[in-house]
């Protein structure tokens, strides 16, 4: 593979998100929308639902968004180490990550200890009921996560003017859903693209660097066989 291969290679995005009842299913898919407008590859997958079928089924927007996309691929682990980019998404759930999220997030040990989640880019987004519910902790909570993994953390910072009508959240697009079940507003829906947009072209500009050598993961190889596994 030559210099002009690299340059050619599409970003590589995984938009890994939970979703209860469809808001942040909506923003994963703006975001994916943000992601492939900028020319990245992008795979859109919910992770697997952990609640039973049965208290699913007792709540009327759950059991219906379940419905929707019982039959879309769930994310695997594979994902993340396909992924120069990868965008995660989940509900504020008490200021937290959701546990189906968290629980994805967790099997991810077996690439940590190959580094091979060192230099991914990695961005957040949520949506939670009220405007100061936590999507600022969630998104922080969530990027605990990927410091571990080292990570390139993406934030959306300002970077588009609708982020100020948009939550005006600089952390990752973030939603207010309030108490009813409905369609996203076009502000909300044009920031989570822009953090897409942004994804696939970090993700281009790292991919390609990672592909060359210029990041230096060896020496953070080695010195992880030297310090044992987890
Ligand atoms: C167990 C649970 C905990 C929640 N915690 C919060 C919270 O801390 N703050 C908040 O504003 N909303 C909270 N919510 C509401 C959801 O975050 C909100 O409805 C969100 O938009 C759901 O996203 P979804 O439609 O993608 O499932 C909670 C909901 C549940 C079920």
């Amino acid at each position: 593979m030559n210099d002009s291969d690299h340059a050619e290679r599409p970003a590589r995005v995984a938009v890994i998100y939970y979703s209860a009842t469809g808001h942040v299913h909506a923003l994963a898919k703006a975001v994916g929308d943000g992601a492939r407008d900028a020319g990245a590859e992008v795979r859109l997958r919910p992770v697997e639902e952990l609640a039973s079928e049965m208290l699913i089924s007792q709540n009327q927007a759950w059991g219906r968004h379940r419905s929707e996309v019982i039959d879309e691929p769930t994310a695997r682990v594979e994902d993340l180490d396909w992924a120069d980019g990868i965008a995660f998404g989940t509900p504020t759930r008490f200021g937290n990550v959701a546990a189906q999220l968290k629980m994805f997030m967790d099997q991810a040990g077996v690439l940590w200890q190959q580094g091979k989640l060192i230099n991914k880019v990695a961005t957040a987004f949520t949506s939670s009921q009220t405007v100061h519910g936590g999507q600022e902790s969630t998104i922080l909570a969530l990027n605990n996560t990927l410091y571990h993994w080292g990570a390139i953390v993406l934030p959306l910072g300002y970077t588009v003017s609708e982020v100020f009508g948009g939550g005006g959240n600089p952390y990752g697009a973030s939603y207010t859903s309030g108490t009813r079940v409905g369609a996203l507003d076009e502000e909300t829906i044009a920031v989570a693209m822009a953090q897409g947009r942004r994804l696939a072209r970090v993700s281009q500009v790292i991919g390609v660097a990672q592909e060359q050598g210029l990041l230096d993961v060896r020496q953070a190889l080695s010195t992880r066989a030297e310090a044992g596994s987890r």
